[in-house]
């Protein structure tokens, strides 16, 4: 006979599995970064920036879930970007991709285990507010979390106090300390031209949005929408991290029925490498002042 079903069962992972994953990491490297990041589709480049690098396949590293998207590599790249050392996710893990909403968020529960303080997550998302240029960079000030509506929140299940609270605050998810630095390190460096500050709302995907989709989300207030970062932001503030959100607007979203152009992912990689340089700079100067 099967065993009854009980609320325990819909908790994928156990404070001990992600343990043994952070001890594994720790074991495996020298470095005891504060910052974490995880790179969006077509920003892992960032990565690549780093000195004194330590480089972990995700395949390599217990328990840890293993990247399908074109334009992620799949690795943990431990190093110093401007003296600073920091642990970089080259390829993140995506809910359409079929992995529960639990295992999306995985490797932030493994960073907080490590000592990381602060997360700093970016992304490529579609522009819905009609003031925005592609190549704009956003800073995310709030999110909606449209999957969490659905019953997709990563906190879903039983809650394990040495995470966190069962019910935690979401008004300051996106640190205004950070952000702050963020807009003066844009300004510094000639990029607040194209620096934009908004809403992001996270949809599970894969499809693009369709033309009443995009409307619906502009009367809710959003200004840029994308497939990713909300539950791991919500996983990083659940265990106290401090959180810093950039999205790379790499398209602008239909919402004109007479419109003949269309969302392919082809054009946001191509967006994403030509303002890659400004984003990269802009979060290893923030590094730097962190
Ligand atoms: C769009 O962005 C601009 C500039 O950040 C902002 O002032 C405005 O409130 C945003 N929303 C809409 C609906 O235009």
């Amino acid at each position: 006979m099967d065993a009854a079903p009980s609320p325990s069962s819909q908790c994928r992972y156990s404070y001990d599995e992600y343990k043994e994953t952070a001890d594994w990491l720790l074991a495996h490297t020298k470095q005891r970064p504060k910052v974490a990041i995880i790179c969006g589709s077509g920003l892992g480049g960032l990565a690549n920036l780093l000195d004194d690098k330590t480089v972990f396949p995700y395949t390599d590293i217990p328990r840890f879930p293993i990247s399908t998207v074109p334009g992620h590599a799949g690795q943990l790249v431990f190093g110093r970007l401007k003296g600073r050392e920091c642990v970089c996710m080259q390829g993140r893990f995506h809910f359409y991709e079929g992995y529960d909403i639990h295992t999306v968020t995985y490797p932030v529960r493994v960073f907080f285990l490590l000592g990381v303080e602060t997360l700093i997550v970016t992304n490529a998302a579609g522009g819905l507010n009609g003031s925005y240029n592609v190549g704009d960079i956003m800073l995310i000030k709030d999110h909606i979390n449209m999957p969490g509506f659905a019953g997709q929140n990563p906190l879903c299940g039983h809650n394990d106090n040495r995470f966190g609270v069962r019910f935690p605050c979401m008004s300051d998810a996106y640190d205004r300390g950070l952000r702050a630095l963020a807009k003066q390190t844009a300004e510094e460096q000639g990029c607040d031209s194209f620096l934009q500050e908004g809403v992001y709302c996270m949809l599970a995907g894969p499809t693009y949005e369709t033309i009443a989709e995009c409307r619906v989300l502009q009367m809710l207030g959003a200004d840029a929408v994308g497939m990713s970062t909300v539950p791991e932001v919500v996983v990083a503030r659940h265990c106290g991290l401090r959180v810093l959100g950039l999205s790379l607007i790499t398209n602008k979203v239909v919402t004109d029925y007479d419109s003949n152009s269309k969302a392919n992912h082809e054009e946001v990689l191509r967006t994403t490498e030509h303002r890659t340089q400004d984003l990269q700079k802009l979060v290893s100067q923030l590094i730097s002042k962190i």
